[in-house]
């Protein structure tokens, strides 16, 4: 019995002599000194010993117990002043905290990606103006001044004569009186109207397509079109082209592809019609050219513009065109 309590003494000075840190010098001091410590257990047995051993084991247990307490109570001043406890210290081996990263907003992922299929097939990418002169913006391209898209329900003007663009077709204009064919451009950027709901916001994206040069037919539309159109979504996308109208197109299109929610059997997002329509094009209206100086008989072209926003819904499957403008982190994380 004597020597059991000998034994625990033992123990608990040589573990002390090793004790790292704080931390396990408060391990330590719980196995010996805690409740269910060994000497606390040693203690509590005493009632279990021969009556006449009981005083003295006793007393050897308080003499032990009492000594390891200013022992530990020692060993934790020493480690609290000579700086060798690493409780809390700077782990210096550990890498780094890496800062959050941002990710591409949705729309300008989805410029990227229309953009990147363009380039792929030698197309340039062109710029324009916001702030935009009705004659680029409507005249040139042969909306007249009494064409219901000057309305002034939808466009924002500025003045009499300056609006803020209503689509990126002026870019259009603008390229073609500062380059001879063969054109072949790809422009993005933002254009404005005055309209807000579910699908509609003041503000929103297009991406304009012009290609010009000789003997350019509709299967030339259809074919890049199609390129299109499988480079962005499934490459085995259903498209048709429907027949539709635009002042600065002569036949006009609009291109639909099969629903890519339901697959074409009909639901909320093709309003039960299993096709999508996604963009406007049609051969350059021969007024256009003559508006920018191009030889009507040497050259002919195409042209098309689509919602950028619309694209990155679908693809997404995000069903409130608000949410790209509302700059939510949470929304913006997920892609
Ligand atoms: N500018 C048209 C719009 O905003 C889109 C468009 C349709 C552009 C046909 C084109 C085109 O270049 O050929 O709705």
């Amino acid at each position: 019995m004597n020597d059991s309590i000998k034994q625990i003494r033992e123990e608990a000075l040589n573990a002390l002599r090793e004790v790292p840190d704080t931390g396990a010098l408060q391990s330590l001091s719980t196995a010996f000194l805690g409740r269910k410590g060994r000497v606390t257990s040693f203690l509590r047995n005493i009632a279990s010993l021969p009556v006449e051993e009981r005083p003295k084991a006793g007393q050897e247990a308080n003499r032990v117990k009492k000594e390891l307490e200013a022992a530990f109570e020692a060993a934790l001043e020493k480690l609290a002043s000579d700086g060798t406890d690493m409780t809390g210290a700077i782990d210096v081996t550990l890498p780094g905290r890496k800062p959050p990263f941002g990710s591409l907003h949705p729309v300008t992922q989805i410029t990227r990606l229309i953009c990147g299929v363009f380039e792929r097939i030698g197309f340039d990418i062109a710029e324009g103006p916001e702030v935009e002169s009705d004659y680029y913006n409507f005249e040139a391209l042969n909306i007249p001044k009494d064409h219901p898209a000057r309305d002034m329900q939808d466009t924002f003007y500025v003045s009499d004569n300056v609006v803020l663009r209503t689509h990126t077709s002026p870019i259009q204009i603008r390229y073609m009186t500062t380059h001879t064919p063969p054109v072949r451009i790809i422009a993005p950027g933002r254009v404005y109207r005055c309209d807000s709901d579910l699908t509609h916001t003041p503000m929103f994206h297009q991406v304009e397509g012009l290609l010009v040069d000789r003997d350019i037919s509709f299967g030339d539309l259809k074919g890049v079109l199609t390129t299109f159109i499988r480079g962005v979504f499934d490459a085995n996308t259903d498209i048709r082209f429907r027949p539709s109208f635009f002042p600065f197109t002569e036949p006009s299109a609009e291109l639909d592809i099969r629903c890519v929610i339901c697959g074409g059997k009909g639901c909320n997002v093709c309003s039960h019609t299993g096709w999508l329509e996604i963009l406007g094009c049609g051969m350059v209206h021969p007024a256009v050219f003559e508006n920018v100086g191009y030889d009507t008989r040497a050259n002919s072209g195409f042209a098309f513009g689509m919602g950028i926003e619309r694209i990155a819904m679908l693809k997404f499957g995000i069903n409130d065109l608000r949410l790209f403008f509302e700059s939510d982190i949470r929304f913006l994380r997920q892609f």
